[in-house]
């Protein structure tokens, strides 16, 4: 027959057990949240992946269109572009892609050199991607007015200098590589269009 004191002790064991089950519960769910924090944190410090995020839709044949301007989404003509003039431009119809972007440039033919990929280049046009490869900004155009063909391409969010007649290597500033060549023609109606996709990896690479 169990007494009264046994119920009592007994009672209180399960009360002990319940006790413990509950302060271990907290324990874990505690290191839990704190791992998670840790996690989160880590994810804000970490610098972008390379390229995450950056994947073109450009497609041979597509046709180039102004990216900026009371012109945008307007084809570009060849006969706008003088030598050392540049332009933003997409690839029509697909502007939504940020990837897409890419800086049309002209200049004489016969100052392309290594390693400018001649055949992707068409009566002194060629074209890179305009995102920077350091951390992504949009890069700019910096024309030199007594001598277009020494005219550059800057990021100026850290300045970042690109030498658009030789590859756009890296001349200056923190981006590890140069921006991606990508193909262009001139078509018989002196619209432009896209001869394949970019020969490199694009957007930051740190
Ligand atoms: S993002 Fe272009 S130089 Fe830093």
């Amino acid at each position: 027959m169990v007494n009264e004191t046994d119920q009592k002790n007994d009672t209180m064991d399960k009360k002990g057990i319940t006790r413990r089950k509950f302060i271990l519960g907290t324990i874990i769910v505690a290191i839990l949240g704190a791992f998670g924090s840790l996690l989160s944190l880590l994810k804000v410090l970490s610098p972008s992946k390379k390229g995450s995020g950056y994947v073109s839709t450009i497609d041979p044949g597509d046709v180039l269109v102004y990216a900026t301007g009371s012109k945008i989404g307007m084809e570009i003509k060849a006969s706008s572009l003088d030598t050392g003039d540049a332009e933003l431009v997409y690839p029509k119809g697909k502007s939504s892609n940020p990837a897409n972007l890419v800086q049309l440039i002209k200049l004489s033919e016969s100052n392309f050199k290594t390693p400018t990929d001649i055949k992707l280049t068409d009566k002194g046009f060629v074209a890179y991607s305009a995102i920077c490869t350091h951390l992504g900004c949009t890069v700019s155009w910096v024309k030199n007015q007594s001598s277009p063909d020494a005219s550059y391409t800057e990021c100026f969010c850290h300045n970042s200098i690109f030498n658009p007649s030789r590859g756009d290597l890296v001349e200056g500033g923190p981006a590890p590589i140069p921006l991606a060549q990508i193909g262009v023609k001139v078509n018989n109606d002196d619209t432009l269009a896209f001869t394949g996709n970019f020969t490199g990896p694009i957007g930051p690479q740190v």
